[in-house]
């Protein structure tokens, strides 16, 4: 990685219509792809059924499809937003489904207007993750659910041919202001959070983690004696590669109170 190289492709994607251009490249996961489209539904699942809901998905990317199939089962509504539209002419079968462009700061959404939160690998690019929680929190009614499947690796990497699992977390090498001089404008850009920063601002707005699923980098804990950047965290931070949280909207709200791991 040249650091020049990666601060000029930073700002070219700071004009938009070299980002619109770029973008039609774009891959950003599912992809529509049916059978992931299942897998991602099922894993949502599993923490809370859909029907009679009101649901949102925060960055679905190309895929309205996960919010369609809860439709299908019986959700009342469903709602995405993301920063950017990547929506296909061609989304049929998505008609029930209700598409937003936003600023990625306030969730144009009423206070108090929806049951369920999905996010499948879109946290991690959140430019203003603190916002975005305190939003959910605020969009939420009581006894609302947020489901976050948060990748907390260098997404530059992924991909790369011969693959550089040495690499997973080589974004935690730069200092803030130079990260984001990189990456800031680019669909590259992760926030860098780590697991426990995670569980720690969901706790501090008011969620009540009701259960966590993590995996880790096997690569990295074999490596982690050479790699300096990665001794200030502790083990679990510094080795933890995925995250899926789901966190309650307390019906008395619990705000300020930060819930310890483990
Ligand atoms: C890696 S893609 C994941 C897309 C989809 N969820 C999937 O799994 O295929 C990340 C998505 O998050 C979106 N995103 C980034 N920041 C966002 C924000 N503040 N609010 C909503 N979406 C955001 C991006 O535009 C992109 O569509």
């Amino acid at each position: 990685m040249w650091i020049p190289l990666e601060i000029a492709q930073n700002l070219l994607m700071g004009f938009e219509p070299i980002a619109t251009l770029a973008r039609r490249r774009h891959s950003t996961g599912v992809n529509a792809d049916p059978i992931k489209v299942r897998e991602v539904f099922e894993r949502y699942g599993r923490f809370s059924p859909v029907s009679g809901k009101d649901i949102l998905e925060i960055g679905p990317g190309h895929t309205l499809e996960v919010l369609a199939q809860a439709k299908v089962d019986g959700a009342i509504s469903c709602t995405a937003i993301d920063i950017v539209d990547y929506r296909s002419s061609d989304q049929a079968g998505c008609e029930g489904v209700k598409f937003m462009r936003y600023d990625g700061r306030t969730i144009p959404l009423a206070s108090a207007s929806c049951d369920l939160i999905w996010s499948h690998t879109a946290f991690e690019h959140l430019r203003f993750p603190g916002q975005t929680v305190k939003e959910c929190f605020r969009v939420l009614r009581p006894g609302g659910s947020l489901i976050a499947l948060i990748d907390l690796g260098d997404h530059a990497w992924y991909g790369t041919v011969p693959p550089r699992p040495d690499k997973v977390f080589d974004c935690l090498r730069y200092p803030e202001w130079l990260w984001n001089l990189m990456r800031w404008n680019r669909s590259s850009y992760v926030n860098r959070l780590r697991q426990s920063e995670w569980l720690d601002l969901l706790g501090r707005e008011g969620f009540f983690i009701r259960e966590k699923e993590t995996a880790v980098s096997e690569e990295t804990v074999r490596l982690l004696p050479s790699l300096r950047y990665l001794h200030k965290y502790c083990q679990e931070d510094a080795v933890t590669s995925l995250l899926t949280v789901c966190c309650d909207k307390p019906h008395t709200s619990a705000a300020g109170v930060v819930q310890q791991w483990p």
